[in-house]
């Protein structure tokens, strides 16, 4: 781990509903965070449904999230380095419904250590995702553009409210520019929250969770890429006069913005 001093910002990621890509946004921006030269951990804080592992081809881990936890490890031994540069603290997937408690202690001993904590959750609102929210500064909302996912969403939206955690942003991921399909403009409205990043659906995703790696480095020229990696520099706050020429480009091109 790095050194004790740093501002460690502590972000969960989190949905109303499953599916909608939270793994793959938190895996992303670690990488992409990264490649802005801030150290960040990715901690797949989603126990009943582990998949950070598979995401970032990283199965063989011996120590996770599970076992310290439960007292059998300590954190520094769960912690692996990604061979993209970013440290990860992966869940078992072998294991189903351990307890989340005692997940704010872990986070306090990691207080320091990182630019970033990224924390990916279950969906939903139950214990398990208040446990992570409660540890987080704040949070980051995915939604895809529809009225059942964005419903839910406004639910653990209200959860992060009511526990005190600001919500940085609606990540609106999935975007298809189809007929009927919500515009950030009515989601910012609904959700009351700015909608700071649209990720278009691209094949690419897909293919690169097959293969464990990060779409970032599988497909960087992707659209879906070029918009985590905007999100990171907003994230980062270190935009810069090539990334506001690459977000001009972007609102350029029709179908990648919309
Ligand atoms: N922008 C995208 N374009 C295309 N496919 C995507 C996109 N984002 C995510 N996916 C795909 O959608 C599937 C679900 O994504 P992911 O596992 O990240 O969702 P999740 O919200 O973490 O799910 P869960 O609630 O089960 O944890 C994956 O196969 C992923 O590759
Ligand atoms: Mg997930």
């Amino acid at each position: 781990m790095d050194d004790v001093n740093k501002m460690t910002e502590v972000i969960s990621v989190i949905s109303g509903k499953g599916g909608v890509g939270k793994t793959t946004v938190t895996a992303n921006l670690a990488d992409s965070i990264s490649k802005q030269g801030k150290s960040v951990l990715v901690i797949d804080a989603n126990i009943s449904g582990a998949n950070m592992g598979i995401h970032l081809n990283m199965l063989e881990s011996q120590a996770d999230l599970n076992s310290v936890l439960s007292g059998k490890d300590t954190f520094d031994n769960a912690i692996y380095m990604h061979p993209c540069g970013f440290h990860v603290l992966p869940a078992s997937i072998n294991v189903a419904g351990s307890s989340m408690r005692g997940f704010s202690g872990v986070i306090s001993n990691l207080i320091g250590h990182f630019d970033f904590i990224l924390i990916d959750t279950a969906a939903g609102a139950d214990d398990e995702v208040k446990e992570a929210i409660n540890a987080s500064d704040s949070v980051l909302i995915v939604t895809n553009p529809d009225i059942p996912s964005v419903s839910n969403a406004a639910l653990v939206k209200r959860l992060a409210t009511n526990l005190g955690k600001p919500t940085k942003g609606i990540v609106l991921n999935m975007t298809r520019g189809e007929y009927l399909e919500l515009t950030d403009k009515q989601i910012s409205e609904f959700m009351d929250s700015k909608v700071i990043s649209k990720i278009p659906f691209h094949k690419n995703v897909k293919q690169s969770t097959v293969f464990g790696k990060s779409v970032i480095d599988y497909s960087p020229r992707c659209p879906s890429s070029i918009a985590i990696s905007q999100l990171a520099v907003k994230l980062c706050g270190t935009e810069t006069e090539t990334s506001s020429f690459l977000k001009t480009f972007v609102s350029k091109i029709p179908g990648l913005n919309r």
